[in-house]
């Protein structure tokens, strides 16, 4: 069924108050290319959503939103893999529990990611030392005007930090429609990151898994109480000549290297400027991690979380010369706007 003028207030984790001209729940592939090729005719846009849990609407949007709840999770093995095949519309913290329900193992880290697994890959989900492409192998994905599908392989996926082919322009007018992943039979634990590194190497995928969903509620409000995208911005990468210059400035920054570039921590450039517990018509940096912001009251807008995260962008920006760039998809009325309108190194 087709809804008219629907609010997607509980189909964003923002919890803004905005409006869709037509939104739809799609179980079946059939139904979702039929309805995108019906508005598309039509010259309506189609924005495909999982759980709205990385955007940011700043407007009522004019076209079809798709929800997307086409399920199935399928499972092969071989002699040292379980082969998952997933499709996109099964929730992703439920599929990490319901792997290690059955005794497959390798997703914990990755437990309570919000969203639905077709988005997964999009900005190659991470937390806590893993990230999907530790673990994809494939990605598969349709054109639904002329219903062709490609299975993108996990070379051609390109994942990156928080990032995949699949956010290149070439690829905005296809849906993800499943994901194949390969986890070992032979399971090491995941310790690498600062937070876990204490833990026993005796330890159990459950335990981990408790210990994550323990901490990242700790440290993350559930949305469902004050809105928000978790991170708004990505944690920068930079070069290693302004790393050792900033190091020498602030030789307390925490920083990880990549390939010899310097992954700073965004929530402590931003903290360090002093927005931890500040608030802005109704928008306010989280006091436990600056780098969440929170729909405080649930009734600010999308334009008021952009205005205070410009505000940080700038600040941040002129005090330490790192410029950084939005994590969260921001939507208008007529579909995903380029950040960089918005986000300007000035
Ligand atoms: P949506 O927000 O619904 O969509 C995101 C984008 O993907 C949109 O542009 C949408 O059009 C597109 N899209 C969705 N489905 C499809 C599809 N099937 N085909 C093509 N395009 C599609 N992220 C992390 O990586 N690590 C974290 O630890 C983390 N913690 C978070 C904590 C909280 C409390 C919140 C709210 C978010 C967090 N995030 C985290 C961000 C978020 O969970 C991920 O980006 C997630 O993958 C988004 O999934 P979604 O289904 O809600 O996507
Ligand atoms: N820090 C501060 N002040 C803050 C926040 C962080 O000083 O207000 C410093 C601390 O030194 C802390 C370090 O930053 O040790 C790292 O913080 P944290 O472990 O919370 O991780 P993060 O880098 O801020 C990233 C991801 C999260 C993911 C966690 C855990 C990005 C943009 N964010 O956050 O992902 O859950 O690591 O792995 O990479 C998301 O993408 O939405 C998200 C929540």
């Amino acid at each position: 069924m087709v809804y008219c003028n629907y609010p997607l207030k509980k189909l964003n984790t923002f919890n803004l108050n905005i409006n869709a001209n037509k939104v739809v729940k799609v179980k079946e592939l059939q139904q979702l290319c039929k309805l995108w090729q019906k508005y598309k005719k039509k010259y309506l846009p189609c924005l495909i959503l999982g759980d709205g849990s990385n955007i940011l609407f700043l407007k009522n949007f004019y076209g079809l939103v798709i929800i997307n709840r086409i399920k199935g999770i399928y499972i092969n093995e071989s002699k040292k893999y379980w082969n998952l095949h997933v499709n996109s519309g099964e929730n992703w913290h439920k599929l990490v529990e319901f792997t290690i329900k059955k005794k497959i193992y390798g997703l914990e880290n990755l437990a309570l990611i919000p969203g639905r697994v077709g988005s997964a890959p999009i900005q190659n989900i991470g937390a806590y030392g893993s990230s999907i492409k530790d673990f994809c192998q494939y990605v598969d994905i349709i054109n639904p005007i002329n219903k062709k599908i490609k299975r993108i392989n996990k070379k051609k996926c390109k994942f990156q930090y928080r990032n995949s082919i699949f956010k290149h322009n070439n690829y905005k007018n296809y849906v993800i429609i499943s994901v194949g992943l390969s986890l070992s039979k032979k399971w090491i634990p995941n310790l690498n990151y600062n937070d876990l590194k204490h833990l026993k190497s005796n330890i159990t995928p459950q335990k981990i898994f408790n210990y994550i969903c323990n901490i990242r509620k700790k440290k993350i409000p559930h949305p469902k109480i004050y809105g928000n995208a978790g991170s708004f911005f990505k944690n920068p990468i930079i070069s290693p000549k302004l790393g050792f210059k900033l190091l020498k400035i602030f030789p307390d920054i925490p920083f990880s290297l990549e390939n010899n570039y310097f992954k700073l921590s965004a929530g402590w450039l931003i903290d360090k400027c002093k927005f931890k517990g500040y608030i802005r018509k109704g928008v306010m940096v989280h006091s436990k991690q600056a780098l969440i912001l929170l729909n405080k009251f649930n009734n600010s807008s999308g334009m008021n979380i952009l205005q205070l995260a410009i505000k940080i962008h700038n600040t941040v920006g002129k005090k330490f010369g790192i410029w950084l760039e939005p994590e969260v998809k921001i939507i208008n009325s007529y579909g995903i706007v380029n950040p960089y309108i918005f986000f300007k190194k000035n």
